[in-house]
């Protein structure tokens, strides 16, 4: 891979990357379109990280599909498929600690201690192989781009991060290699996340941020399978709750809910930064 690149770079192509952990559906491809709309090769890694799951059942069920990934990725007409072992990234313990500041401690961070910090070390491992000049990420991990954005500012890489949109179904669940794990009673019982997102959109304009929280938590809450872990109405730079609409201009709602056993992320941008 290293030698790969490095003729690459010699040869004065742009390299762009999209890191993914396989299971890939219509929005991992749709960072892998727009890698190769913007780049001379598109290299794509798929590797589940070890580091990233501080719940052991959660990485050995979380699905593997490595064949349908590769045939999906040839259709799209990617260049490079990286798919190393777990020995290969890792040839030793990564012990590296990352120190984000408050903006591992909430949400995602919070519920999922060291998440951040193994993220971290992947990508910047797979930034360390596969050098690109710009890298793709997903905005339904709101908080996992901001990180990796902090990451390359700290560690002072070379790539360009380019933020994608959700991609939904038409019903507006959030795309996710999770769905998968979802009974067909489930998957319309999830659909109610993005839906109350939606409509809390129209709550905004006459409750206060207190209120809003409350109601998105208690709609979900009272659908038969799921469970809010949070919902936290948060700036969308420092990620830091807000306690009033009129305390920043970049406001975004971040939730984790259980569905069944299952654990889905979706968020809504209530103000856009301009
Ligand atoms: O978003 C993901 O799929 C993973 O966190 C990533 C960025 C591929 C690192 O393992």
């Amino acid at each position: 891979m290293r030698d790969m690149v490095s003729s690459l770079h010699q040869n004065a192509k742009s390299v762009g990357f999209v890191p993914t952990m396989g299971a890939l559906h219509q929005g991992h491809l749709s960072l892998v379109k727009q890698c190769i709309a913007d780049n001379d090769i598109c290299i794509v890694s798929i590797f589940v990280n070890p580091t990233q799951f501080n719940n052991k059942e959660d990485l050995d069920k979380y699905p593997r599909t490595l064949e349908r990934d590769c045939q999906y990725l040839e259709e799209a007409g990617v260049n490079i498929v990286f798919a190393p072992t777990v020995e290969e990234i890792y040839p030793e313990p990564d012990t590296r600690q990352f120190d984000f500041g408050q903006l591992d401690k909430v949400m995602e961070g919070e519920h999922r201690p060291g998440h951040f910090n193994g993220v971290a070390q992947v990508v910047s491992r797979l930034f360390d192989i596969v050098k690109p000049d710009r890298a793709y990420f997903g905005q339904k991990d709101f908080q996992q781009l901001a990180i990796i954005r902090e990451m390359v500012r700290q560690l002072n890489l070379k790539v360009e991060i380019v933020p994608m949109p959700i991609v939904r179904e038409p019903s507006g669940l959030a795309l996710s290699s999770r769905n998968e794990r979802l009974n067909s009673e489930q998957k319309e019982e999830a659909v109610n996340i993005s839906k109350v997102l939606f409509e809390s959109k129209e709550w905004m304009k006459s409750e206060s941020v207190d209120t809003v929280i409350r109601k998105v938590t208690e709609k979900l809450d009272a659908v038969k399978d799921l469970r809010v872990e949070y919902y936290e109405i948060v700036d969308g730079n420092t990620l830091q709750s807000i306690a009033d609409w009129k305390d920043s201009e970049y406001i975004v709602g971040c939730i984790a809910v259980f569905c069944g056993e299952v654990r889905l992320i979706d968020n809504i941008v209530y103000k856009a930064n301009s």
